[in-house]
């Protein structure tokens, strides 16, 4: 994979066909597709062990081929619109293994995925509830369904991507569920199969998932004491990537992340257990590789403006996110830069004081840790057209 031996050397520097992508027009996403073959594999390795069911998210990366490799490798998929379940069925996911999330599901996402048949439906609300209900009766159906409930668990990580705390939108609150019981009771075209959470992206403190733990059996035992046994309990997603250092970490602690379930997490005889990852199968294959349009000396720095701008990977604008930038044309030696857009807002920085070997116009930089968010997010503001596309063994 690796055709120049010199850049492949370089310190800390991804491993890139630089002779092969120096062709290509830029801004382009990169997709290696090795790193993305590892991950799978490292995830399938430890789920098998416990047996746990995973459901690809969608929203991370909906790229046909990305979800075509992942169909393929047995997962199912986590959508949060009806176009995603378009996009996974269409890639090869079997609906059987489609759930359906989202707050704001409308009646047309929630008729597609009753025509559809999906395995079931992650219900955020009591008006939700009966909509699906009528929705399937009219249809002389009975929807799957699995409560999303908030647990109230601090994800420790971004307030724009923590979603398990009582002030966020998502789900129903904790208290709302001896309500929710009872609208059950009369509901007949919606089936109670499990409950479903998800706390939030990018967490990094694998102690925030035992807390998660902690939460789910208490509200397990809640419904126990009821007389309700879930066949289904889905954790949804969450896991942290290394965006400080791909090169040095580029799959996740999943060992540790099942095992945290697989020691905390009380299912009784017959439970299946479900995730949902989308940030950590994806992000680490995707790199963004930008082209060094004009090189800028201000009064007190200086200036890298390359191709790609925020309409292309949004997240440093969005979140304030990092992500690690090479110049993968360079060995000179390292200097400081603002690497900045070229989109007329002044929050299109992708990094501020950054070390770059030395760059000038014309050098390629890659933004890596974007295979997760980044493309899908991208958009055409300032008519810009999307970014590209290229795969490492199809180049
Ligand atoms: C309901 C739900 N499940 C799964 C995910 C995937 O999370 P991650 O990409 O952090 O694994 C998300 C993302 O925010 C989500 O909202």
């Amino acid at each position: 994979m690796n055709n120049n031996p010199t850049l492949s050397e370089a310190k800390d520097k991804g491993c890139f066909p630089i002779e092969k992508i120096k062709k290509l027009d830029t801004p382009f996403y990169y997709y290696d597709m090795d790193v993305l073959k590892k991950t799978v594999k490292a995830v399938k390795n430890e789920i098998k062990n416990y047996g746990y069911i995973e459901h690809y998210a969608v929203k991370a990366n909906a790229n046909k081929r990305i979800l075509e490799f992942l169909a393929a490798e047995g997962f199912g998929a986590d959508c949060v619109s009806g176009n995603e379940v378009k996009a996974a069925v269409n890639a090869g996911f079997p609906a059987s293994k489609i759930v359906l999330a989202g707050v704001g599901k409308t009646d047309k996402e929630i008729n597609l995925a009753l025509d559809l048949n999906i395995f079931c439906f992650n219900v955020e609300s009591l008006p939700e509830l009966e909509i699906i209900n009528s929705l399937a009766a009219k249809k002389g159906k009975q929807a799957q369904i699995a409560l999303r409930i908030n647990p109230n668990v601090d994800a420790h990580t971004h307030e724009y991507i923590t979603t398990g705390l009582n002030e966020n939108k998502f789900g129903f609150a904790i208290s709302q569920l001896a309500e929710t019981l009872n609208k059950l009771s009369y509901l007949k075209n919606v089936k109670l199969i499990g409950i479903h959470f998800h706390i939030g992206s990018q967490i990094e403190e694998l102690e925030v998932f035992e807390r998660l733990c902690i939460k789910v059996n208490e509200i397990l035992g809640w419904f126990e004491d009821r007389g309700i046994k879930l066949e289904h309990v889905n954790v949804g997603g969450g896991l942290g990537v290394d965006y400080a250092d791909p090169n040095g970490h580029p799959i996740s602690d999943f060992k540790h992340f099942f095992e945290i379930y697989h020691k905390n997490l009380k299912l009784s005889e017959g439970q299946l257990l479900h995730f949902e990852l989308g940030r950590s199968i994806v992000a680490q294959c995707g790199s963004l590789i930008s082209k060094v349009t004009y090189v800028k000396e201000g009064e007190t720095k200086k200036f890298a403006i390359v191709d790609a701008g925020m309409t292309d990977l949004i997240r440093p604008a969005l979140y304030q996110a990092y992500h690690k930038i090479e110049n993968i044309s360079s060995e000179l030696p390292e200097e400081k830069y603002d690497v900045v857009g070229p989109i007329c807002e002044s929050s299109d920085v992708f990094a501020k004081d950054y070390t770059l070997n030395k760059t000038q116009r014309g050098d390629l930089l890659a933004l890596r840790t974007a295979g997760a968010y980044g493309e899908i997010m991208a958009s055409q503001y300032n008519c810009r057209e999307l970014p590209k596309v290229y795969f490492s063994d199809k180049i």
